[in-house]
């Protein structure tokens, strides 16, 4: 059985529809051509786009060997180069995984969980009351932290300062729908110099890049035998023929985990404050919630909390930051809910539209967390990390930093957003993440003695 035709409008039109108006026009096509159908976007070629579980569930759980979606991320070549996980397929892949793994879970995480409340005190220090202050760039700038100290180790000193300054400029050059066609639109990509949009993101990537090779040099020469962090991690491993990373291999992994690790968790929490402060009742039940614990709170009772973890899958369902998991390019004839699909046939099983049927959720366009603490959800149902052999690497860190990210706010500063508009998500380079950044407003500090007490957790 053949899948019947998608959208009869033109590629172009199609691709400016996803990066200007990506949500009403999936609800659009979704509505017309139902949970499985055909989208074709001029340059990127044509896409099968999913919202049903059972196939997604089909192809999360088919052998990987029949799916490939290194080469399907080509598009985020100019930001990690040729040797990122993310472009990765096959053992390389998968080898590269199972050495990373280790550092974004168990115990290994949770030593970060001390640091994340720290860098979030740290960052949110100056905050006084009736300032005003945007929550993505500001949340941008905790999980920036975290991530470079998990990947480096060191997150002081004027070298990560330089990294911290030009990363956020680099990815600024995606900061909205018309930007980010710089992405999508290879004819885009010409440097026409130092003033040109994409001159502007070469030269920008150049720096940074300048500053990770000599990070890399320094610890050629000075190996950190006992360090923890990644970089370390990556400089001891050897492949099968007992060769070690180059700079290059090391510079694009290191490149991938800093561009993955720390935008859409800071796109996240923007969207968990929001929610919090959009809704009185959300922000009353999480600060009881919170109490219950005490005045002390440790890191690792702070995130097994079962209302503060509903409310951050809430606000992973609702707008969730990637709107697709990777696609997955077929290799070999292969059945999707009894269609017959060739190989080449890119799968895109989008989490936004799997997120809002009204079947699974009912009231989908409601921020209710309690959903979550009245059924639990398939992977295939609930999947804002993805899923399978590429589910997010991040994803535990990511959920662990966003829990103590927001307890740490809560529990030191009163906040209230600056005005009452509702907010909806706007294209940010591959991402999503609200529209004007989320502006709060600070309106009172707690007492000292209710912050969280962050020395429980032994490094
Ligand atoms: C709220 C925050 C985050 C969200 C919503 C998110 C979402 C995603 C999604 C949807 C994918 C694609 C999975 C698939 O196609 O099945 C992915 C992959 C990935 N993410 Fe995250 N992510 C987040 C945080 C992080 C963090 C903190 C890291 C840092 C380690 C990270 C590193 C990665 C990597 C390396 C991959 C590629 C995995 C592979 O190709 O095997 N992410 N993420």
């Amino acid at each position: 059985m053949k899948l019947p035709d998608g959208p009869r409008i033109s590629p172009a039109l199609q691709l400016i529809l996803t990066l200007f108006r990506p949500l009403e026009t999936l609800e659009e096509y979704q509505k017309r051509y139902g949970d499985i159908f055909r989208s074709n976007l001029i340059g990127l070629g044509q896409f099968v786009v999913l919202s049903n579980p059972q196939a997604i569930q089909e192809i999360m759980t088919a052998d990987p060997k029949v799916f490939e979606s290194g080469s399907a991320n080509q598009l985020l070549h100019p930001l990690v180069g040729d040797n990122s996980l993310l472009l990765l397929d096959r053992d390389r892949h998968q080898s590269q995984r199972r050495l990373l793994n280790p550092a974004f879970h168990g115990e290994r995480m949770r030593a970060y969980g001390k640091l994340i409340c720290d860098i979030t005190e740290q960052v949110t220090n100056d905050w006084a009351v009736g300032k005003s202050f945007i929550a993505r760039p500001t949340m941008q700038k905790i999980s920036l932290r975290a991530i470079l100290r998990a990947v480096f180790g060191i997150d002081e000193g004027e070298r990560f300062e330089e990294i911290q300054r030009l990363l956020c400029e680099m990815l600024n050059t995606f900061d909205s729908p018309l930007k980010s066609s710089f992405l999508f639109v290879k004819a885009l990509q010409k440097d026409l110099g130092a003033w040109s949009p994409w001159g502007k993101f070469v030269r920008k990537r150049e720096q940074v890049d300048k500053l990770i090779y000599a990070e890399i040099q320094e610890r050629r020469q000075q190996p950190n035998l006992n360090g923890e962090d990644i970089l370390s991690l990556m400089m001891s491993a050897r492949d099968e023929a007992g060769q070690p990373m180059t700079d290059r291999e090391l510079r694009d992994e290191l490149m991938t985990l800093l561009f993955a690790g720390h935008e859409t968790t800071a796109s996240a929490l923007a969207w968990a404050l929001y929610w919090i402060h959009k809704l009185p009742k959300v922000r009353d039940k999480l600060l009881q919630e919170l109490a219950s614990i005490g005045e002390d709170k440790d890191p690792s009772e702070i995130t097994r909390l079962p209302y503060l973890t509903a409310v951050c899958q809430e606000t992973l369902r609702i707008y969730p930051i990637a709107l697709f998991t990777f696609s997955r390019i077929l290799q070999a004839p292969f059945q999707v809910m009894g269609y017959d699909f060739e190989p080449g046939t890119r799968f895109s099983p989008c989490i936004y539209l799997t997120h809002h049927r009204e079947d699974i959720y009912p009231q989908p366009k409601q921020f209710k967390p309690e959903r979550f603490l009245e059924r639990q959800f398939s992977p295939y149902e609930y999947l804002p990390f993805g899923g399978g052999n590429r589910r997010c690497l991040g994803m535990a860190f990511a959920m662990y930093e966003m829990k103590l990210v927001l307890a740490t706010i809560l529990s030191r500063w009163q906040l209230s957003l600056a005005d009452n508009h509702p907010v909806r998500p706007i294209r940010r380079g591959v991402t999503t993440t609200p529209a004007g950044g989320v502006r709060m407003v600070v309106t009172g500090k707690v007492s000292q003695t209710s912050r969280v007490r962050s020395e429980a957790i032994a490094n």
